[in-house]
């Protein structure tokens, strides 16, 4: 189990739900049902938490979770983000809004589209917008958070400066940001998360292609073999060593498929060896962190 925010006890795999969507992330998923059934299957097999945004669809992705999952049963978190909008079919087209008027109209719509009176854990989904100073965007969640509608504030794909600087406000519960055995661009958030008591949601947990074709042959060619010895799939290995890379680690692996979906949930069983969890390590460099000792 991980804790977020101190009191949000979840299962160490979560499930992110982005891929229930249309095309580029837009529309609602074009197979409502199988995503309705998939949304309560993971329920079943023990899934505790769960990744949405309202820019995921935008907003079908939220109305989806409600339909599949309300009434709730009481140990499911959902988190959701606000901050982002997308302009089109296009994925580029994703732009940050920090202006805080917008920021507590959508929080208060995800409340509304998820059908919850409080949100569990509520990101600010880019610490990119410049619409707004960063200080005053973090100040617009903690007043939100002060009246309830928020339990906990996450802060979103930022960097570590920011979080710096917003913990300074209020207390932030989580920290979500791309990393997984290709990506490491954001490890430093990792010990920053984990010096602070947060928890740091890898998304992207499982991709290996996040770098290009070429590093994903030489990472598989590593994988491979690890995978091997423990009859385990690679996917399963890249989150067994999420897990064993930080304590804070609550990996959001998506997925619109059962089976994948119960093979991501039995990683959290699989043990790799501290060699095997160094090698994968080592196959990317990981940023220096800022606040370690020279
Ligand atoms: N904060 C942010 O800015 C941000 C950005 C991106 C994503 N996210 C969150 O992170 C979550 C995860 O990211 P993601 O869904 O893009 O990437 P991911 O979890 O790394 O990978 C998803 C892909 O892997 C496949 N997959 C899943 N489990 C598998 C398994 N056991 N074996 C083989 N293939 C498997 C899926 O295909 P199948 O459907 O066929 O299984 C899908 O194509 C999202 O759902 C979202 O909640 C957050």
């Amino acid at each position: 189990m991980v804790t977020i925010g101190g009191d949000l006890a979840v299962g160490r795999i979560g499930f992110g739900a982005m891929q229930l969507t249309g095309t580029q992330v837009w529309g609602d998923y074009p197979d409502r049902e199988a995503g309705i059934a998939l949304l309560r299957g993971a329920v079943e097999r023990g899934v505790t938490f769960i990744d949405t945004a309202d820019v995921y669809g935008p907003h079908y992705n939220e109305l989806l979770i409600r339909d599949a999952l309300r009434p709730y049963p009481r140990d499911l978190v959902i988190a959701t983000k606000g901050g982002f909008v997308r302009g089109g079919f296009d994925y580029a087209s994703l732009d940050a809004v920090g202006n805080v008027q917008y920021l507590r109209q959508s929080a208060h719509m995800s409340a509304r589209r998820l059908g919850v009176d409080h949100i569990d854990l509520y990101y600010l989904h880019s610490g990119r917008a410049k619409d707004a100073p960063f200080q005053d965007q973090i100040a617009a969640l903690a007043e939100l958070r002060q009246q309830g509608l928020i339990k906990h504030i996450g802060l979103s794909n930022i960097t570590v400066e920011q979080f710096a600087i917003a913990v300074d406000i209020v207390e932030i519960a989580a920290v979500t940001a791309v990393y997984n055995v290709a990506v490491r661009i954001e490890s430093a958030l990792i010990s920053a998360a984990e010096a602070h008591g947060a928890v740091f949601s890898p998304w992207h947990p499982i991709t290996i292609t996040d770098a290009g074709p070429e590093e994903a042959s030489r990472i598989r060619a590593v994988l491979e073999p690890i995978a091997e010895n423990h009859n385990a799939t690679i996917a399963q290995v890249a989150l067994a060593w999420q897990l064993q890379r930080s304590p804070a680690a609550l990996p959001i692996p998506g997925t619109t498929n059962i089976r994948h979906l119960e093979e991501n949930m039995k990683a959290s069983t699989l043990k790799l060896t501290a060699r095997e969890v160094t090698t994968i390590t080592n196959l990317v460099p990981e940023q220096a962190d800022p606040d370690a000792d020279a």
